[in-house]
């Protein structure tokens, strides 16, 4: 395998843009000058209510930046060392300690910064949180005689916490803890016990609270109801960060942005993209422009789709390149699947530059990249996710093509970004569609790529994309496709022996694509695909259903 710059992307579905600019830097180490470029896209334009999450490096931080927004109210996730004043500029009405892997006397372990201490708002220790709140105010916190991980009961103490109020007395939660909070600090009473900890939860009798289990994951009952107390009856938030306010502000901060300015975006036929092209869009209308280079490695239908959606129905400007001949003439004999990645993002960046630069002078580069792709994550779980971060932030363009960037959707999660995408009336294939790699079918064709064993793959691929729709499982599904192995196999139709083409299908449950689990689909769906496939397609006379989680397997073959 070569060791090429490139990597694999985990969270959106169509950063390749992104990827492929990285690759471009790798390439040429840009200088710092160049990485100036990128600019800061906090919206600036809204009044709405916020809260910070400082993260002490939980697994569960970006859950809990969710869950707050599930409620309607704006977060964002900080680190726990971030200079003070990007917390001020957020104006928050009030702090979640997120949990965390420390124990609160190890020598270096993270702490609440002063000024939220000081700072008389609200603040909800979550975990790790918790025994911050008691150790720093001046309680006291020691290792539990067992650590407690799983699901746990408890009992909500007479009267009830503000935050537990509108709550049943006794209901379970999910533990995962090490040390508990053995005496309060002053002026803190016990708000619930569980068998394990006498101070399951606690609380001052007015804003700050300490909660010993974790009220974002799903297993703990009533936790989205705890969060909306925190949020609305304790810190007075109004939920008033809505998909339409969040459009509003979106397009006014792009205008605002953009000026007089010019703005290209490339798109993929990916949901991010096209919610970017369609936010720039309503923002400064013909002063963007659209590129959609078909690299011949799109499934069957897609090219068509984005033409058809963006310039027809949404009145773009859309430049549609023509490009399969020179990226399948530079995949020619290429069978590694690494060389095969660099060489479609090498391809990608050659061809849109040099559309871009046929445009004249462009000032913008509007891009979708999301929150996750962007959060600096202080969990160690994430730190290499972490440092391909870094690599986004400093986009260089290649061949000085001297853009700033636009990225409205650097704060959202992607259902959120699903979400703008139905409000701003984006078809349902679109906001719906799976996540799917820039280098495309290039990696689910194995070995060497051809048109013919594309137009295979293709068919194969469209008789599932058919199949899983209509038995209804395409949206709880991550992914599903169809690979076209090098395999070729011994058949039987008619009275013929056939030897062909090996076809899998891959169908996968996940989150984020970190781990994923094969889809436990009903058998009938897999007898049809398969059925159909073998009669349906040409050359292909057998086909294997992929049964391998990840890890140990990836979700692509390639
Ligand atoms: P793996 O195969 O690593 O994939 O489990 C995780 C997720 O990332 C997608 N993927 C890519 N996306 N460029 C991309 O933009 C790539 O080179 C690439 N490789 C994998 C994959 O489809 C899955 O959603």
């Amino acid at each position: 395998m070569s060791d090429s710059p490139t990597h694999r992307v985990s969270t959106s579905d169509d950063i390749e843009v992104g990827t492929y600019l990285e690759i471009a830097e790798a390439e040429q180490n840009l200088d710092d000058a160049a990485h100036q470029l990128t600019t800061d896209h906090r919206p600036q334009t809204t009044d709405r209510d916020a809260i910070a999450v400082i993260d002490f490096g939980s697994q569960y931080s970006q859950l809990i930046a969710r869950r707050v927004r599930e409620h309607h109210v704006y977060c964002e996730l900080i680190p726990h060392d971030a200079p003070e004043e990007r917390v001020r500029a957020l104006k928050p009405r009030g702090f979640i300690l997120s949990g965390g892997p420390a124990s609160v006397y190890a020598p270096d372990a993270p702490l609440v910064p002063r000024y939220v201490l000081d700072s008389g708002k609200p603040i909800l220790g979550i975990c790790y949180g918790m025994q911050l709140l008691a150790y720093q105010l001046g309680g006291e916190v020691e290792p539990g005689t067992k650590r407690e991980y799983g699901p746990a009961l408890v009992h909500v103490s007479d009267p009830p916490a503000a935050i537990f109020r509108g709550l049943p007395p006794e209901f379970s939660v999910w533990m995962s803890h090490g040390d508990i909070v053995r005496r309060m600090p002053p002026g803190f009473c016990s708000a619930a016990t569980s068998d394990n900890s006498p101070a399951a939860a606690m609380w001052n009798g007015d804003g700050v609270i300490g909660l010993q289990f974790h009220p974002e994951v799903v297993h703990t009952s009533f936790g989205s109801q705890l969060v909306g107390n925190f949020l609305r009856d304790i810190c007075g938030c109004t939920g008033n960060w809505t998909t339409a306010s969040f459009v509003d502000s979106a397009v006014e901060d792009i205008r605002r942005q953009v000026g007089t300015g010019r703005v290209i975006c490339a798109l993929s036929g990916g949901v991010d993209s096209a919610v970017v092209a369609a936010l720039a869009h309503r923002a400064v209308g013909d002063q963007l422009t659209c590129i959609f280079v078909d690299n011949g490695l799109l499934r069957r239908g897609e090219p068509q789709r984005v033409v058809d959606t963006f310039e027809r129905h949404l009145g773009m400007r859309l430049i549609h390149v023509d490009a399969v001949d020179s990226f399948l003439g530079a995949l020619a004999g290429v069978t590694d699947p690494e060389e095969k990645r660099k060489i479609v993002g090498a391809e990608f960046i050659r061809i849109f530059a040099q559309e871009a630069r046929k445009l004249g002078r462009i000032d913008f580069l509007a891009q979708g990249t999301l929150y996750p792709d962007v959060i600096e994550s202080t969990s160690h779980d994430t730190a290499s996710a972490a440092s391909r971060i870094k690599t986004h932030h400093n986009v260089g363009l290649p061949e000085n093509l001297p853009f700033r960037l636009i990225e409205p959707l650097r704060y959202l999660f992607k259902d959120e970004v699903r979400e703008v995408g139905a409000a701003l009336g984006l078809p349902e294939e679109i906001v719906w569609r799976h996540p799917f790699p820039g280098p495309g079918l290039s990696i689910r064709v194995l070995g060497e790529v051809t048109s013919e064993r594309l137009e295979t793959l293709r068919a194969a691929d469209a008789i599932v994309m058919d199949e899983v729709r209509a038995a209804g499982h395409y949206r709880q599904l991550w992914q599903s496709f169809a690979v076209l192995t090098p395999v070729r196999t011994v058949g039987v139709m008619g009275d013929y022996r056939t030897y062909g083409n090996v076809v899998a299908i891959r169908m996968v449950s996940s989150q984020d694509a970190m781990t994923a689990d094969w889809a436990r689909v009903p058998y009938e769906l897999l007898a049809k695909l398969s059925s159909r496939i073998v009669n349906e397609v040409p050359d292909v006379n057998r086909v294997v259903y992929d049964i391998t989680s990840k890890p140990p397997g990836t979700i692509e073959w390639e």
